[in-house]
């Protein structure tokens, strides 16, 4: 494979850091708040709600994907999913999970770590039905994480459902749902010149925000 250069020679200057100040923010709720959006104002055409989310899985491994924050408040950042998926049944046995942002218009990077649980069944259905048919539909048919023979017997499995919710309203499946994770930690980065970045940790300790700046 041959790359534009060597990829020991990419190299690139951060320059939007405009004096990073932890003044104003007592909680890291409001800093979140505040990036959150100022980078859903500028960018358009992109999934400003991805994040990855690490869980620790049953062979020891930790594994990330990308899912998508569906709402946040000082309770935590919701996501929706099957429960019975891989990170599901990794949450059942270790609900310590980490949540992150990588906003690179902006260079920045925001680390999450906390607890995950499942949300209220009358929660995860008002999102549900709030839903596309087409995503409820998907919902159903998809045993996420679970292996197939072909994607044929999805397709055909949509078409039969298709039919079989006709002109009716389409339940949720009781293994599809949303988990919110409440914070423990929140680490904000903000990309700085000659690589002296910016780093603040907020720990949650005895009832309150501790606020430490991290060496880059
Ligand atoms: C942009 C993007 C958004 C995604 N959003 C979700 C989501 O909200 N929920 C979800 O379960 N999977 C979502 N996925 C798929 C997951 O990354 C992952 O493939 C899936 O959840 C299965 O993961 P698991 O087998 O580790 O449980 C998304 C993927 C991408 C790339």
């Amino acid at each position: 494979m041959t790359l534009k250069s060597d990829l020991g020679s990419y190299r690139k200057n951060y320059t939007k850091n405009n004096n990073f100040s932890l003044d104003n923010f007592d909680t890291p709720l409001s800093l979140f708040n505040q990036w959150f959006k100022e980078f859903d104002n500028d960018i358009t055409d992109s999934e400003v709600n991805a994040m990855t989310l690490s869980t620790v899985g049953i062979d020891g491994f930790p594994k990330n994907r990308i899912v998508l924050l569906k709402e946040f408040d000082e309770e935590g950042f919701t996501f929706y999913t099957n429960y019975n998926s891989e990170k599901g049944l990794s949450i059942s046995k270790n609900n310590k999970v980490c949540l992150s942002f990588f906003w690179e218009q902006h260079e920045r990077q925001v680390i999450i770590k906390g607890y995950a649980k499942k949300i209220s069944d009358l929660k995860s259905n008002k999102y549900f039905n709030s839903r596309p048919r087409g995503s409820q539909l998907g919902a159903i048919v998809s045993n996420q994480s679970a292996v197939i023979d072909s994607k044929k017997e999805l397709e055909e499995n949509l078409i039969y459902l298709e039919s079989k919710y006709r002109n009716k309203s389409i339940p949720k499946p009781i293994n599809w749902g949303g988990y919110i994770v409440s914070p423990v930690e929140y680490e904000f980065w903000q990309g700085g010149e000659n690589r002296l970045h910016d780093r603040a940790r907020f720990s949650y300790k005895k009832n309150h925000w501790i606020i430490d700046r991290l060496s880059p």
